[in-house]
């Protein structure tokens, strides 16, 4: 502590306090191959910055920044009064993850910033350049012109990235959180955006924006200020500013990953690299796996969360359940709906939920044993309904009673529009808050922590988006955050064919979704209803999709808990489908984006970290198309047996959508592999090595 209070201090001494040079500095970064130039200056007393790739411009010279509500700013009359330089090549290990092993190479360069007006004070603004991309960060040093609170009034950030560059994007500022089916256009016509945004610029440069390390700060999303050039928007606390902070502290990091061909924004661990290493320690307990659960039933109205005569949490139906995950060898079962509070508007009722009070016709205790004598594990299920009062009260007891039971890992929920997150104030009084605003960001981190105690995992659906923090905690395994499959049962439109082959290149940048695949009845509304108390909904929701492509996205839409979302009942209809689901893992070795274009298709190849054995997956949107992938991946010259799980000759996720080709092929390593994708179809591979 004592060193680093000396080391600042000295630096201040050495930056000294300088008035205005005449004339504007300007310094470079590169990222380690040379491709990305990232220029920083204070031209016009502006702090600025601007990157390119292999010569042509990717952000146009953008301000940075930062007002407070207490203290002068960082806004105008800037001057670079110091900058240091670092490199850095390691490797780092994943607990688990798309990768075992993430290369960290970068290059480093921290410019401090001093106004020439108002009391003398600085700013850092740290910048690493990396093959894949950049990431910037604001770290204000204590100092003693800014002592005490310091409300961020407005990040004055700024990202030009050029009226005509597409963009693929979700709005920010709409009611259903990150839920929304990806937007298409110039980014010249959009007005707000949550991230990661994706973009594609005239020069045909693909590039995204996010953030990473995002910790006690508010989410940024992209605010138009000028056509083509957005500015960082932190979300606000209810009446108040929109982060509340005190010197010294650090902003999580700004990211630009930026790539000639979109398949390299996925093939990129900025983001993970840009978070700081696990805090958990040991953490061989969080374990991927897959999973299945008391679920799509109720989302189908087969079942109800609520009590009465189709409720599915029922001790009998959970062990129907853990019956069928031991023969089939899945690992946990989720079950919603067990606890008091789901009977009436549960929506708006979340005051009401209990966490440590099972229904009456649901033993907790008995199917925690029932399941481990089985070699399962219950996955709890916290719904809060984003009363975060009334979670927080009880969230210890809640981890402890899942503790006792044997469940490593809990799905919480937040379902509210957004902005209504309740969050009860110092005075209690009853505020709302947004799920991306700085209380939230902390509220996702109590519950992790509090979960870590217990050594459970934590899977957040309506959360706070990912960046990255699961290198940090290891237990935050895998989140919702966008359209998931539950829109196929009631969404109104369900998600469209190119659904998939776009989340690819723009949500999953963020890190893994519990996206819920693996949906066999294509047609689930129109099952005959059970009851009077489960009407089936409107039969154009339900998965736009060939059976062979609910197989690929357990490839292509990475989760380390990933569900086989169906029923048992359809999985045991489909049993030569089902296998390749038995066969896939959730964890692996090494993941890569082979091909694609946003929203179109995409073909991933992945190594599972146990079997070491590769998969292939791939997706297409409402264009059927030949895919022709190089077996690179494989072992030059080795021979495989593939087998193959693809769409029929004459498939069609609207017309034939079951017909299926399950075939096996002997490859060799390095050879070409061509398949036909059909309209919203896909191919699922599983690579055995010969001999
Ligand atoms: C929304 C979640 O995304 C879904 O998975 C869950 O079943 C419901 N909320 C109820 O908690």
């Amino acid at each position: 502590m004592m060193t680093k209070l000396l080391t600042r201090m000295l630096g201040m001494a050495a930056i000294g306090w300088a008035a205005a040079p005449l004339h504007a500095e300007s310094l470079t970064l590169a990222s380690p191959d040379g491709k990305i130039i990232v220029t920083v200056t204070d031209d016009g007393g502006q702090a600025t910055y601007a990157v390119s790739f292999e010569g042509g411009q990717v952000i146009a010279p953008s301000k940075l920044g930062m007002i407070f509500a207490e203290h002068h700013g960082f806004d105008r009359g800037l001057t670079i009064a110091g900058s240091a330089r670092a490199s850095s090549d390691t490797t780092w290990e994943q607990p688990w993850g798309e990768r075992r092993l993430v290369r960290d190479q970068h290059n480093e360069l921290a410019v401090t910033f001093a106004p020439d007006a108002g009391p003398a004070r600085q700013i850092t603004v740290r910048f690493r350049a990396f093959d894949t991309g950049i990431g910037f960060r604001y770290e204000l040093p204590e100092q003693a012109a800014l002592r005490g609170d310091m409300n961020i009034v407005e990040e004055l950030t700024q990202f030009g990235v050029g009226e005509k560059t597409t963009m693929w994007y979700t709005p920010s500022d709409e009611f259903n959180r990150y839920e929304y089916v990806t937007r298409t256009g110039p980014a010249g016509t959009v007005d707000d955006a949550h991230t990661p945004a994706t973009f594609r610029n005239e020069a045909g440069i693909h590039f995204s924006i996010h953030e990473a390390a995002l910790v006690d700060y508010s989410s940024m999303s992209l605010g138009a200020l000028r056509a083509g050039n957005f500015e960082a928007r932190l979300r606000n606390w209810s009446g108040g500013p929109k982060v509340k902070t005190a010197a010294p502290f650090k902003s999580p990091w700004r990211t630009i990953q930026v790539a000639r061909e979109a398949v390299g924004l996925i093939n990129s661990d900025i983001i993970l690299n840009l978070n700081e290493p696990n805090k958990l320690g040991d953490v061989s307990w969080v374990e991927p796996g897959k999973y299945v659960g008391i679920w799509w039933a109720m989302h189908i109205n087969e079942k109800t969360w609520g009590s009465g005569p189709i409720h599915g949490a029922t001790t009998a139906e959970t062990k129907r359940y853990i019956d069928f995950a031991a023969e089939h060898g899945f690992a946990g079962v989720l079950v919603e709906g067990w606890n008091i509070g789901w009977d009436g508007d549960w929506f708006n009722n979340g005051d009401l939920f209990r966490f440590t009070e099972p229904m009456p016709d649901y033993d907790l205790a008995e199917l925690g044993r029932y399941a481990q004598s089985k070699g399962v594990r219950l996955i709890g299920h916290h719904e809060t309904s984003a009363n975060i009062a009334n979670y927080e009260s009880q969230m210890e007891a809640a981890f402890d009673l899942m503790q006792t039971n044997g469940v490593r890992a809990v799905k919480t929920g937040y379902v509210a529009d957004a902005g209504d997150v309740v969050r009860v104030d110092e005075n209690g009084i009853r505020r709302n808050e947004w799920h991306d605003s700085q209380f939230m960001v902390g509220h996702h981190l109590r519950v992790v922590e509090a979960a870590a105690k217990r050594r459970i995992a934590i899977n957040a659906h309506e959360p706070v988006k990912d960046t990255g923090l699961r290198r940090t905690y290891p237990n935050w395994m895998t989140r919702e955050g966008a359209r998931g499959m539950e829109f196929n049962a009631w969404g109104t439109p369900p998600n469209p064919p190119s659904h998939e082959a776009m989340l690819a290149f723009t949500r999953m940048l963020a890190g893994p979704m519990d996206f819920t695949p693996g949906i066999f009845d294509l047609r689930p509304n129109e099952r005959p209803p059970v009851h009077a108390d489960g009407p089936r909904g409107d039969p154009s929701n339900r998965p736009q999709t060939t059976l062979a492509k609910q197989l690929a996205l357990y490839v292509v839409l990475y989760s380390p808990l990933q569900m086989a979302a169906d029923l048992p009942e359809n999985y045991e209809a489909r049993m030569d489908a089902f296998q390749f689901i038995k066969d896939v893992e959730a964890d692996w070795e090494e993941s890569i984006a082979l091909v694609g274009e946003v929203g179109e298709y995409v073909a991933f190849a992945r190594q599972g970290r146990k079997s070491k054995e590769w998969f292939l997956g791939a997706v297409t949107d409402e264009n059927e198309r030949e895919l022709s992938v190089s077996l690179a991946f494989l072992e030059k010259g080795k021979r495989y047996r593939a087998q193959i799980y693809r769409d029929g000759p004459d498939a069609h996720w609207d017309t034939n959508p079951y017909a299926m080709v399950i075939e096996e092929k002997a490859v060799t390593g390095g050879e070409a592999f061509a398949v036909r994708l059909a309209a919203s179809g896909g191919v699922a591979v599983r690579f055995i090595p010969e001999g």
